[in-house]
């Protein structure tokens, strides 16, 4: 057994079935339900948001993971909260004043996440690092689900890896975008241990629950 959290992403889920789908995800053991809230703005597409959020809340007692692809973040965060989210993850790209965001966040009673683009360097958070309870690695750009995994953002995995060890705090550290089977090695061998995954689980051509045994199978130990 390890410790690996497998986070499924609702974006490639059954809209008309939601519930049932979140509910399959809990029963076949995932540890968080990760919702993507979009805007067309920060990313081109537009996809949910509070009212949302508050329906999967009443779907399962799992933590809600809120990855909140959105410009000014920070208008936002106190819908988010009350909505029910457990964790709410900014985008270090859209907040001027991050340090006030996730004091905000924490002050809203929520775990504390940043969340980082392919191209920006991991080094940009090491002044908040002590403010953080998960870090989460876009290993796709972000707006869409079912894209290819970006190889070129596990050296940026292993340099986080190494700033969590060192920053002595117990510190999630996810990826979201292309996770599958293979990528899942890869991601957790750089030191991944929360592995977000839409299309690998929702669209499984077996089922959830198949979807989610499955990619815990693929990284245990
Ligand atoms: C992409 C989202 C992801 C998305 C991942 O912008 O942040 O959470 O659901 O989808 P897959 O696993 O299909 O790449
Ligand atoms: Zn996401």
């Amino acid at each position: 057994m390890n410790n690996i959290r497998i986070a499924p992403s609702i974006l490639s889920a059954d809209f008309a079935r939601l519930g049932d789908q979140i509910r399959d995800a809990e029963a076949a053991g995932a540890d968080l339900i990760h919702i993507d809230v979009m805007d067309g703005r920060f990313v081109p597409n537009i996809t949910m948001g509070p009212i949302v959020i508050e329906a999967a809340r009443r779907s399962t007692s799992l933590p809600l993971d809120v990855h909140l692809m959105i410009v000014e973040p920070e208008r936002h965060l106190e819908a988010m909260a009350k909505a029910g989210a457990s964790r709410i993850d900014v985008h270090w790209e859209v907040s001027p004043n991050l340090h006030r965001t996730l004091q905000t966040i924490r002050d809203l009673g929520c775990e504390v996440g940043l969340a980082l683009n392919p191209h920006t360097p991991a080094s940009f958070l090491s002044d908040v690092i002590h403010l953080l309870d998960a870090i989460l690695v876009m290993t796709v750009n972000p707006g869409f689900g079912g894209q290819a995994f970006l190889p070129e953002t596990l050296p940026k995995i292993q340099q986080l890896r190494a700033m969590i060890a060192q920053s002595g705090r117990s510190i999630d550290l996810g990826v979201d975008g292309g996770i599958q089977n293979e990528t899942a090695k890869v991601a957790v061998a750089a030191g991944a241990n929360v592995l977000i995954a839409g299309s690998v689980i929702f669209t499984d051509k077996h089922s959830v629950e198949y979807g989610v045994r499955n990619l815990r199978d693929q990284v245990a130990q």
